[in-house]
């Protein structure tokens, strides 16, 4: 199974521009699945409630998630994208899963980091598997990384690879600990970090940190970019490696579990 990352740096409020960006960026790009950034489309430093309204998109029915399915049904891609959502009165810091036959479905981020919580609302759906053929897959985005149930839910749900869209902006906290992630879950996880800065509206400069990587069930890096290159970054993962959850003879990471004296 081929899986990648689109690191790049979107141009904040520029939703047509960054979308035509990923379109010409993955025109090559056939049969994969392929993690963007989170909020590719938009940017990330919002300045106020109006602005991201002004930017915000419905799910499905808006123009980026309709072009996502477009180029997902064009190049026989799963992508799975950061995007700002409007629903309602309400907005949210999503991550759309689409797929060949369209629209499939969206998480919205639960853990929301600093200035996120101005603007956003906290997602309020649990985290879903869904099968993609050669592989069960589950969504989460950026700061969900902090919380390690996020990771361990998806995995005892099923995901074998954890698509992680994210924003980071501390040296190299998220990379770091995503590589834990994968290890103490025995998944795949890809996390496509978007590079660049922001500096908005007298706000305090934000620069981000690039470093998109994809880890195996054993800690291994099999790709990592730079932390300002831009583009497409691919590599061939086997689902089964995470399908397996014994690492010795006498040891199997979900019979091993004691969830009776985990509870508080
Ligand atoms: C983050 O959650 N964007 C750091």
């Amino acid at each position: 199974m081929k899986v990648g990352v689109f690191q790049l740096a979107p141009q904040f409020g520029e939703v047509k521009k960054n979308m035509e960006r990923v379109e010409k960026g993955l025109q090559q790009i056939k049969e994969a699945l392929i993690v963007l950034p989170e909020l590719f489309n938009t940017g990330y430093q919002f300045t106020s409630g109006e602005e991201l309204a002004s930017l915000a998109e419905k799910i499905p029915d808006g123009p980026t998630t309709g072009r996502l399915a477009e180029l997902a049904h064009k190049n026989l891609l799963h992508i799975v994208a950061g995007i700002a959502e409007r629903e309602g009165e309400k907005f949210y810091n999503s991550a759309v899963l689409v797929g060949p036959d369209g629209y499939i479905d969206h998480y919205r981020k639960v853990h929301l980091f600093l200035d996120e919580k101005l603007w956003f609302a906290p997602g309020d759906k649990a985290w879903e598997i869904y099968d993609i053929g050669p592989a069960k897959i589950g969504l989460m985005i950026c700061f969900d990384w902090i919380f390690p149930e996020v990771a361990r839910t998806l995995v005892l749900k099923g995901a074998e690879v954890i698509c992680h869209p994210s924003n980071l902006l501390i040296p190299f906290f998220g990379q770091r600990a995503m590589i834990t992630r994968s290890i103490e879950n025995m998944v795949y996880t890809i996390t496509c970090n978007r590079t660049g800065w922001e500096e908005r509206g007298g706000k305090e400069r934000i620069t981000f940190t690039g470093m998109s990587q994809v880890v195996s069930p054993r800690g291994e890096v099999f790709l990592s970019l730079k932390r300002e290159e831009e583009g497409v970054a691919l590599v061939g993962i086997d689902p089964m490696v995470a399908r397996n959850k014994s690492f010795t003879p006498h040891n199997d990471l979900f019979r091993d579990r004691r969830a009776d004296l985990y509870a508080l």
